[in-house]
């Protein structure tokens, strides 16, 4: 969400003139789009600001003059903070504040005004904003196609995990009505963007209203996703990220029915164990999880999973981490995310008392990450030999050479030349590793089955 947020800062900003810099060296103004969701990422900031308040200094001792802004969830969390651990920053902004950019630009433009601006607008800030340009995705280097992007559809949430920090730093849950998804999901389209994920920090929550101006009520994503698949030139979709106990018929349906959308999904568990996932707040068991994943499966075979694990939450015994592990086994997870607990202030889970021993949660974390990475290259294996269908969008190492995604979120390396940057080719699998594969262009009929977003009957 925030390289999303960072497009739409750049579109705000592109009518004031300023132009993306390759690096921060001598940029006019620099903005750090932050993320607090645990401990380490927020420290990250400070040491970055360090490094950036040398490159200020360099550039007014030259004669110019370097504006230095934080902007995200902890520009959200730790405003007034950050003013006074760092006073040479210019700008500090909040994640709903973006349409006021230009603003907090002239006012921070006038020497020795320093702005904060960590307000929760009443009106929500998309109404505001421009129509993306051709930033749809602005973390995108030059010489990337700009074939994929993000388009946000719902942010905030309601709800409350003891762990997490964002119900705070984003605020409640919202979602854009319909009609002005369709019209950002068109206008993407337009710019050559074929593969669109939609985001929210609960995106399948999305309840927006309806854009045909039916009384029907709102539209959830599953009727989202039937919508922007129709959009000419729109060929694939995804979303992210999911709460399991928020996933509805309609939705289940929607991976069995649009051709357009990916078969694989990111349904974070966080936990396998039902003492945990109760101290957690999460609104699932893990029964509930494994009875979620078997519908998906029912309805899409080939769909490959991927979760968020959270271990060493306060309380936690070897048993609950056991169980854990006993879930990852038996589910099976193609890709996934895992932390150490990590104590956010301010939330219920800080002030827990049984905090987990700091070497315990590596142990646990290296052991779950064991198994994780031999799904995941177990998983890559069994794609050896097979044609997937790959979004080639990024350059690779050797010359000629070009770098894409497959259906599942693989990075696949094409070896060999015959790709045409931001086309979506069938590529034959022809080696596997951890992180990535390797892939040649299918030139004639290889009997190779095909593994790519296409079902035998479309
Ligand atoms: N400690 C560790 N991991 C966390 N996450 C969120 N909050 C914390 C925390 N306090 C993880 C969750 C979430 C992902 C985005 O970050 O697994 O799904
Ligand atoms: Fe955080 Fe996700 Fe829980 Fe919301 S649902 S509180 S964003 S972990």
């Amino acid at each position: 969400m925030n390289v999303y947020d960072s497009g739409r800062m750049a579109d705000v900003l592109a009518p004031l003139g300023y132009v993306q810099a390759d690096a921060p060296d001598d940029a006019d103004m620099v903005i750090l789009n932050t993320c607090h969701i645990r401990e380490k990422a927020a420290e990250k900031v400070y040491s970055e600001l360090g490094r950036l308040r040398r490159l200020k200094i360099a550039k007014e001792e030259g004669g110019g003059r370097m504006i230095l802004a934080v902007a995200g969830c902890v520009a959200q969390a730790e405003g007034e903070e950050i003013l006074s651990r760092a006073p040479y920053v210019d700008m500090v902004f909040g994640p709903q504040t973006y349409h006021r950019l230009g603003e907090m630009v002239a006012r921070a433009g006038r020497a020795g005004d320093v702005v904060l601006d960590t307000d929760f607008p009443v009106e929500p800030k998309f109404d505001f904003l421009p129509a993306p340009v051709s930033s749809a995705n602005s973390a995108r280097p030059e010489g990337h196609a700009e074939s994929a992007a993000f388009l946000t559809v719902q942010e905030g949430c309601d709800k409350f995990c003891t762990f997490c920090v964002v119900p705070y730093t984003r605020g409640a849950e919202y979602s854009r009505p319909a009609a002005a998804v369709l019209a950002e999901a068109g206008q993407l389209a337009a710019i050559g963007v074929r593969e669109i994920t939609l985001l929210g920090q609960n995106v399948n929550n999305y309840k927006g209203a309806a854009a045909d101006g039916s009384s029907g009520g709102d539209w959830g994503l599953g009727r989202l996703i039937a919508e922007v698949a129709a959009i000419d030139g729109i060929e694939r979709i995804r979303y992210l990220t999911s709460y399991p106990a928020d996933m509805d018929e309609e939705l289940i349906a929607a991976h069995r029915d649009v051709i357009a959308l990916m078969p694989f999904l990111h349904l974070p568990v966080q936990s396998g164990s039902d003492v945990v996932l109760k101290a957690m707040n999460r609104r699932h068991n893990a029964d509930d999880y494994r009875r979620l994943v078997d519908r998906l499966r029912a309805v899409r075979p080939d769909i490959g999973l991927s979760s968020d694990f959270i271990v060493g939450f306060p309380g936690e015994t070897d048993a609950d981490f056991a169980e854990t592990m006993k879930l990852v086994e038996e589910v099976g997870f193609i890709q996934a995310y895992s932390f150490k607990y990590s104590p956010r202030p301010g939330t219920p889970a800080a002030v827990m008392e049984n905090h987990v021993a700091e070497d315990v949660k590596g142990e646990r974390l290296a052991t779950l990450q064991g198994l994780l990475n031999a799904q995941q290259l177990a998983f890559n294996r069994s794609c050896v030999g097979q044609v997937m269908a790959v979004l080639l969008d990024r350059p690779g190492r050797l010359p000629g050479q070009l770098v894409g995604r497959s259906p599942y979120m693989q990075a696949v390396h094409m070896d060999g030349e015959g790709g045409a940057m931001g086309a979506i080719q069938e590529l034959l699998i022809i080696d596997a590793h951890a992180n990535s594969l390797t892939g040649n262009p299918v030139r004639a009929n290889t009997g190779a089955p095909v593994r790519e977003n296409k079902r035998a009957s479309a």
